[in-house]
């Protein structure tokens, strides 16, 4: 069994917050942005690489892997629950599988940083399996709600033998090689939640049926066929689906090319929407329709987006993104839009504050519970920057202004995208936007401080 070549964790602590020290950067008026740039791989995808190449028989290639701190974390704890992972090169890895041996217990916590996509997949990973395993995550991660997975691994049959108080981490299960397949409505829309349940599914005999009401992201339901288990998706209302898998597939390893990642992609395009003169190209970015909610609201906005080369790579939709800087307007945003952009919504802030009118982003309850409560450090954010907006129950209100002053700093409170969003803003400023700390950029987009600067980004 090998661990994720030492080369690679290094580099990402060099990147990363491995010394624990706060880094703080600005964001400064910049001249126009050009350029052609791939962001990193999307970080959903390669998670679920790495967990599909864990249970499959055979080794699984993976190209354009994410080589961020949030999926560095789930490949080390693939080698701790018997996979060999091995990197082969810049963002190539294999992965070899414990096939139909099953799962083998970590001999220490498994820890996932500040990754909740890592720490609930892996949770449903283990519940169909005869393992006992420790999970654990940073200070952020420890605060993050952890029942919206463990209720349903309960009803298959999964142990909680200890948690921290209201379930969350450091948390210890024991999962089951006589897990019950069960149906499972989502109460809340999440894609960690349903992809939970199915990876217990697998370990489960008979059909694991998850109901959603809001579609959500499906890379799960994509790779499960991939690696050739027998699922079926069906439409359920007017928003949801019905995804039913059957248990117990013989998983085949199978090569993955991890695409661009539109989450991350958000950050350039956006800069280059807001920085006079920008013209900017992002090549490979995965358009997945349940991902792409931020170019469909930017696009209303009267952004000047133009979708080059679309085609399908890996069984994803893939487009290059010309991106120029446009003159944007405020938009309604539907709530039922909210679960193809939800980690969009602070940078999508950003685009507001620079556009005429109000924008009003609807049926944001869930960005209370991420990397941090999103609406309160959005919030906060706008108001160091001196930009008006408004908090009303679950909707963010932005009303933008041909001139942003800046400011901050910006607290970023342990969370990427609050850290890179205030920076892009910075580059539109007139004063400049400072950030208390962007080690955690590192989680999600390792190389953003240098691709942006190689598009004209001042950033210091
Ligand atoms: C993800 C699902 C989303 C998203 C996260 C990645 C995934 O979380 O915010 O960044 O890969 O399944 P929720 O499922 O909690 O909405």
């Amino acid at each position: 069994m090998a661990h994720p070549e030492p080369a690679t964790a290094g580099a990402a602590e060099a990147h990363g917050h491995g010394t624990g020290e706060a880094r703080p950067a600005t964001g400064r008026r910049s001249p126009a942005l050009s350029g052609r740039v791939r962001v990193p791989g999307d970080k959903s995808v390669s998670h679920r690489a790495l967990i599909f190449g864990l249970f499959a028989e055979g080794t699984t290639h993976i190209t354009g892997l994410l080589e961020g701190e949030d999926v560095l974390n789930t490949a080390k704890a693939c080698a701790a629950l018997g996979a060999c992972v091995t990197r082969t090169g810049e963002g190539a890895w294999e992965v070899t599988g414990t096939g139909g041996r099953g799962l083998a217990s970590p001999a220490a916590p498994l820890d996932f940083g500040n990754s909740g996509t890592g720490v609930r997949l892996m949770m449903g990973a283990v519940a169909g399996q005869h393992v006992i395993a420790g999970f654990d995550g940073d200070a952020s991660l420890r605060r993050r709600p952890m029942k919206r997975v463990l209720d349903p691994l309960a009803q298959m049959g999964v142990e909680v033998v200890a948690s921290a108080e209201g379930g969350r981490l450091p948390l210890t299960l024991k999962g089951s090689s006589a897990t019950k397949a069960i149906t499972y409505e989502t109460p809340v829309p999440s894609a960690q939640v349903k992809s939970a349940v199915l990876l217990a599914g697998l370990g489960a005999e008979g059909e694991t049926v998850v109901i959603e009401r809001e579609a959500t992201r499906d890379h799960t339901e994509r790779m499960l066929e991939h690696f050739g288990a027998e699922i079926s998706v069906e439409p359920h209302g007017a928003h949801g689906r019905r995804i039913t898998l059957k248990g117990r597939p013989h998983l085949v390893a199978a090569p993955v090319d991890v695409p661009a990642d539109p989450s991350s992609a958000a950050f350039p395009l956006v800069a280059a929407l807001i920085v006079p003169g920008s013209d900017v190209i992002l090549t490979d970015v995965m358009m997945n329709p349940l991902r792409t909610g931020l170019i469909t609201t930017l696009l209303e906005m009267g952004a000047d987006i133009t979708v080059v080369a679309e085609r399908t790579e890996g069984g994803e939709r893939v487009a290059d993104l010309r991106v120029r800087h446009s003159r944007l307007k405020g938009v309604e945003v539907p709530p039922e839009r909210a679960p193809a952009m939800i980690d969009e919504y602070p940078v999508l802030a950003v685009a507001a504050a620079f556009a005429e009118g109000t924008t009003a982003m609807r049926g944001l309850s869930e960005l209370r519970v991420k990397e941090s409560d999103r609406l309160a450090a959005v919030a906060a954010g706008l108001a160091a920057c001196g930009i008006a907006h408004e908090v009303k129950g679950d909707d963010l209100l932005v009303t933008g202004a041909a001139t942003v002053k800046g400011g901050g700093p910006v607290e970023t409170h342990m969370d990427h995208r609050i850290a890179m969003s205030f920076l892009v803003l910075g580059l539109a400023s007139t004063d400049g936007v400072s950030v208390d700390d962007v080690a955690f950029i590192a989680t999600s987009f390792p190389t953003f401080m240098p691709m942006m600067r190689g598009l004209g980004a001042v950033i210091d």
